[in-house]
């Protein structure tokens, strides 16, 4: 979603800014702008479309300042034009750029426009800038101003506020939506996520929910929610600087897939041995925690949302702990009652998911008592909010349609399989097996990637198909989730899932040779039973793709397409079955020629309801 940067630094700071808004880019966004102070004059560019043109045009005119704010947009209020870009600008004085949506804008607008403010954007944010300037009038001083302001928005904001009359001061502000300090050496630095400051600094002061910050060249000072002068970590990053980089592949997405298997090793190091799992991997206090718990509830979105549901397979099936899994925007605004001794996981890759952060904020004031986030970014909001955390290791993400992130929290979420379940009877020769499966894991994806030129040649035959159908059962039903959500995401093809089980109330009728069904079958106890759902497909017309265990007996025809995935432990099994499916995706995206790591309309982070 949106991407804030800013500088006050004595050099030129322009290309540093574009720079912090290209390795955003990776977020989603539909225009960007760069507001800059030199010789007491603010200057703004927008452009709708890539940083790169806003880079040509501020490159053309040989844009100058040492203190300087930037924006990437992902459009709420207002459609996608120059004007509703940011910074805004307020009296020609104040610039602001802003991340998240602020509610009461209609009212403040009103009220703003009585005091005399022209409103030039359609755009939430432009309240911001004009009630800072009125706040100006009164205080004189904008860290003061900004506190003032900061009290009249309902919602969220992630905000920064540059004055040209004070040139070497920025203000930001914090409430729902992220924002890191970055530390130079006679320089300071803002963002909305820390991979935008990586080549200036390493760095961080992450801000916290209420904080408001005014940061000079050489101090930063932050009063927190209660208005008192705190003082904040500084934390040494630990994030790859070069995970901007596509290592030769063509796209983000393709390096991601094909880098499971190391960064699956990474999840699995020094916490899972052919003599079980390391102690405490899941915190000081895990082990008192699972041993009390009695009932697990997951919530999380998308993708996260549908490691989860697998997690629920196998802590009922191997744990033998009962578990709920809930979208987050679902859970957030609705009354739910807390069963007794409960656990509370969230999953996300990005820590920073605006609905799964108010879900764990609910979650806590209606008396879940223990929580723990299976999270990707270390310091992010959801890890600092949670009572125990457990990092996926996947290093950084830049493709929007998430793989490697989703292939780690499903290993994390069977390392928590075995963690909760050897204090509730869990058999020791389960454990062990599931241990072993673990352990072979990373080999086993590395011969289910030698099915890329397979699958490339099945995505043909989906460049003009306007729907397609994924089925699974049991374990592989939420992975037959995640492969429609892979190919509508990035192929922008129609994709639906069903436990295989549903066709026949419902979905039956939707059949023909137009459609194509996806089908994920390992060799497991309901083998027989996909096999007469395959027969009701068959029947009715239907094209099938199945991707299967070769044991399982399924022959390619003029009907069907059968790619023998490498045979696995049955407990791996739905992450070895996601990698065809996110080749699937990938492949045919490539034929359709969408933009894959950035496609349309979506964000990576989505920080926004
Ligand atoms: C995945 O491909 C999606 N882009 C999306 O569903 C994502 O998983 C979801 O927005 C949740 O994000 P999170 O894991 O960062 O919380």
């Amino acid at each position: 979603m949106c991407g804030i940067v800013g500088a006050v630094a004595e050099r030129n700071v322009v290309q540093i800014l574009l720079e912090g808004l290209r390795r955003l880019e990776y977020r989603g966004y539909d225009s960007a702008g760069v507001a800059l102070i030199h010789n007491g004059q603010l200057n703004t560019v927008k452009r709708t479309g890539k940083v790169q043109s806003l880079s040509d045009a501020i490159n053309s005119e040989n844009g100058l300042g040492a203190t300087g704010i930037a924006h990437t947009r992902w459009a709420t209020h207002g459609s996608v034009t120059e004007t509703n870009a940011h910074p805004h600008v307020s009296t020609e004085r104040f610039a602001v750029v802003h991340n998240g949506i602020i509610e009461n804008h209609k009212v403040l607008r009103e009220a703003l426009i009585s005091q005399g403010y022209t409103f030039n954007s359609d755009t939430d944010t432009e309240t911001i800038a004009h009630s800072i300037a009125e706040q100006m009038k009164i205080t004189g001083d904008l860290l003061q101003s900004v506190l003032n302001a900061v009290k009249t928005f309902h919602g969220a904001y992630g905000t920064v506020v540059v004055d040209k009359e004070d040139p070497n001061t920025m203000v930001v502000a914090r409430s729902g939506s992220p924002l890191v300090i970055g530390l130079g050496f006679g320089e300071n630095f803002i963002a909305s996520d820390q991979m935008a400051l990586l080549p200036v600094t390493r760095r961080f002061i992450f801000l916290e929910e209420g904080d408001v910050a005014e940061i000079t060249r050489t101090t930063v000072k932050i009063i927190d929610t209660d208005g008192n002068e705190v003082e904040r970590d500084i934390i040494e990053s630990l994030v790859e600087h070069d995970a901007g980089d596509k290592a030769g592949y063509r796209h983000y997405m393709l390096k991601e897939i094909y880098e499971q298997p190391s960064v699956i090793r990474n999840t699995l190091k020094d916490r899972v041995s052919a003599d079980g799992l390391a102690d405490n991997i899941f915190g000081r206090d895990s082990e008192s925690i699972f041993a009390k718990t009695e009932y697990v509830k997951i919530i999380a979105c998308g993708t996260s949302y549908h490691a989860g549901v697998t997690a629920k397979y196998w802590l009922e099936q191997y744990a033998g702990v009962s578990c709920d899994v809930e979208i987050a925007s679902e859970f957030r605004y609705r009354k739910s009652v807390v069963p007794a001794n409960s656990l509370l996981v969230t999953i996300s890759q990005s820590g920073e998911t605006a609905d799964t952060l108010a879900a764990l904020k609910l979650a806590k004031e209606i008396g879940y008592t223990s929580s723990l986030a299976i999270c990707n970014v270390d310091g992010s909001s959801l890890v600092r909010e949670s009572a125990l955390s457990f990092m996926t290791r996947a290093g950084t993400e830049i493709g929007v349609a998430s793989t490697k992130a989703f292939t780690t929290q499903l290993a994390c979420l069977l390392m928590l399989t075995i963690a909760i379940g050897k204090h509730k009877n869990m058999p020791k020769e389960v454990q062990q097996n599931v241990l072993e499966a673990l352990l072979t894991l990373p080999t086993k994806l590395e011969e289910t990637l030698q099915l890329a030129s397979e699958v490339e040649d099945l995505a043909e035959e989906f460049s003009d198909k306007y729907h397609s159908l994924f089925l699974g059962r049991g374990d592989q039903y939420p992975i037959a989730m995640e492969g429609a959500l892979k190919l509508k995401e990035i192929s922008y093809i129609h994709a639906e899932a069903y436990a295989s089980g549903e066709l026949k109330h419902g979905p039956l009728a939707l059949i023909d040779a137009e459609m194509p069904v996806i089908v994920v079958a390992p060799n497991n106890e309901l083998l027989e039973k996909l096999h007469s759902n395959v027969e009701e497909v068959r029947a009715r017309g239907g094209i099938m793709y199945v991707f299967a265990d070769k044991e399982a007996q399924f022959e390619s025809d003029e009907t069907m397409r059968v790619v023998n995935v490498p045979h696995c432990m049955e407990s791996i099994a739905p992450i070895v079955y996601t990698i065809p499916l996110q080749l699937l995706s990938y492949y045919v995206a490539l034929i359709k020629g969408t933009d894959v790591d950035q496609p349309r309309n979506l964000a990576k982070s989505v920080t926004v309801e």
